[in-house]
């Protein structure tokens, strides 16, 4: 596994300082810290939504600190996906257009890069009419609204969300919605996640079925960096970084959790859902995880 994210000395003033760090392809790796310590900042830089006062980055072998807000916004829009705790889906779509959307944008900027004559508005109208419109016209190159609202359905089904297409955001429950939130997250196949918080705002039962869909997403590959205040989520992470006023102090490293953990497969369920790091030799239950966690957050002074 080569490095996917590479932060080296970030700073953004009175908020960050000296910032280092890097991840593996598909790692899952977890900010945790008080209110305030800039955990969201971090976040926010390191998907290039807001320009630092110093320091570099890197997704691969893209200097992401080199980019313009143009390069930003493609980075983000084909490399990048986001789970935010206030969500931001659009109340006047139904979930499985909010969930077109960032695709249907991807499209658009595509062909827009490659001369397509397509109109945008159509293309996006389009989308959002899928069901109406298929098969009308000939498709430019590239993938036809169609073709993504099938897309978008087969993660619907995949995040357990089938039959709440037509749904109005307040329609759903919170757990359905965050779940619908990954599912437009990964309607791109982002190399990598970005959750803050993304259990915040959930009873225990919701923000379960949150982590599982998004442990199983990352051991299909796709790296997920998120900000938590939960051990037990945090515990389902391989790797637990903590920020205090803005600084990096300390780090624990539990291992990737196995397929035990996905209680949806009750076939795959062992007694441990986790490895020690690095010798892998032990296993450790969620219970000990989450354990492991609030002991060392105890350590940190939390
Ligand atoms: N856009 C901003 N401009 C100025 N200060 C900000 C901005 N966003 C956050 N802050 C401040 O930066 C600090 C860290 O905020 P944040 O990253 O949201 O912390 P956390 O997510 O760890 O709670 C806080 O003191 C907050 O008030
Ligand atoms: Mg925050």
């Amino acid at each position: 596994m080569g490095k996917l994210l590479k932060i080296e000395n970030l700073s953004k003033e009175g908020i960050l300082s000296s910032v280092s760090f890097e991840m593996e392809e598909g790692e899952m790796l977890a900010v945790m810290g008080p209110s305030g310590s800039g955990k969201s900042t971090l976040l926010y830089q390191a998907a290039g939504m807001d320009a630092p006062s110093g320091g570099r980055m890197w997704l691969k072998e893209t200097e992401i600190t080199g980019l313009d807000g143009d390069g930003k916004a493609a980075l983000r829009l084909h490399r990048m996906g986001f789970v935010f705790q206030q969500m931001n889906m659009l109340a006047n779509l139904n979930i499985l257009d909010n969930i077109l959307l960032p695709a249907i944008q991807a499209e658009r900027s595509r062909r827009r890069k490659t001369g397509g004559s397509r109109d945008v508005k159509e293309c996006a109208n389009r989308g959002m009419n899928a069901n109406r419109s298929r098969g009308v016209r000939k498709r430019a190159p590239g993938k036809s609204a169609g073709e993504l609202a099938q897309e978008a359905r087969a993660l619907m089904e995949k995040l357990g969300l089938s039959g709440l297409e037509e749904r109005r955001i307040t329609q759903v429950s919170g757990g359905q919605l965050q779940r619908a939130c990954i599912c437009r997250s990964m309607m791109n196949s982002p190399e990598i996640l970005f959750a803050d918080e993304p259990t915040g705002a959930l009873n225990q039962s919701a923000a379960k079925e949150v982590m599982e869909e998004l442990t199983k997403l990352n051991r299909e590959g796709t790296a997920i960096l998120m900000v938590t205040h939960d051990s037990k989520v945090a515990g389902c992470c391989e790797r637990i970084l903590y920020l205090l006023d803005g600084r990096i102090c300390g780090e624990l490293r539990l291992g990737k959790m196995t397929a035990g953990a996905d209680n949806r497969n009750p076939g795959k369920t062992a007694a441990g859902v986790g490895t020690l790091y690095p010798g892998e030799t032990e296993f450790w239950t969620e219970k000990q995880r989450e354990k492991k966690v609030k002991a060392w957050l105890s350590q940190m002074g939390w």
